[in-house]
């Protein structure tokens, strides 16, 4: 029997792609505030319910969270919250609620961001974010037992994504490349890597 994936965000850009990469090798279930069954990560009675309903599992990636852009002179703690709330806070706890029951040799795959490492102006609310995501995974790999892995999945600007702000794509990587990221964190031996392109 196929293996069953987990897909968080697999309506969106970057999830929807990772399913598309995933479904001809295993069962993949697409997971969102829009989906029946449905998921708010903000929400822990929402995750929890949401995990006690689609088990047993095999794999879980969370391709979703939000974090506020724009000028350090607007980042108030309002705009904070955006990114702390949903990117961290949220894929944090999808992580903490999926492990419970995660089968040995299961993983999580969690989506940080390249902005972590190389900022540019007016990203200080995404690029923290992004950095605590990538220690999480690092830490909490360390505790995984029972060939149980976590991984960050670091991506680039996508292609789609920057033509849709209007941004010449070319230097971008397809959504359909960045998903083959989430492959490799499934099926390889990683834990604890911050998986870039
Ligand atoms: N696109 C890029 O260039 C890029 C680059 C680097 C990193 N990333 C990161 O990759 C992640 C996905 O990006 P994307 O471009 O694919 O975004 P997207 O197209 O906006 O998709 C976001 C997905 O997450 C779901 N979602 C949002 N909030 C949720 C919540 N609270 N609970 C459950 N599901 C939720 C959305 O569905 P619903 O609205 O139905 O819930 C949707 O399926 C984001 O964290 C982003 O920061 C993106």
């Amino acid at each position: 029997m196929a293996q069953r994936v987990i897909v968080v965000g697999g309506t969106g850009l970057i999830g929807s792609n990772v399913v598309h990469e995933l479904k001809g090798d295993y069962d993949v279930l697409a997971v969102s505030r829009s989906t029946s069954p449905g998921m708010d990560m903000e929400d822990p009675a929402s995750v929890q319910s949401f995990f006690d309903r689609v088990q047993p599992f095999d794999h879980v990636v969370v391709a979703a969270g939000e974090a506020a852009f724009g000028p350090l002179d607007q980042l108030d703690e309002i705009a904070l919250n955006v990114g702390v709330r949903s990117k961290m806070l949220g894929q944090f706890r999808v992580a903490l609620i999926a492990r419970r029951c995660l089968p040995e040799g299961g993983s999580i795959t969690l989506t940080s961001g390249e902005l972590a490492e190389t900022p540019i102006p007016e990203t200080a609310g995404v690029a923290f974010v992004n950095g605590a995501v990538n220690s999480f995974a690092r830490a909490a790999a360390l505790e995984m037992e029972g060939g149980r892995r976590i991984n960050a999945v670091s991506p680039g600007w996508i292609k789609e994504t920057m033509q849709r702000m209007g941004m010449d794509p070319s230097p971008g990587m397809a959504a359909s490349d960045v998903a083959t990221l989430y492959r490799r964190s499934i099926e390889g031996t990683a834990n604890g890597q911050v998986i870039t392109p």
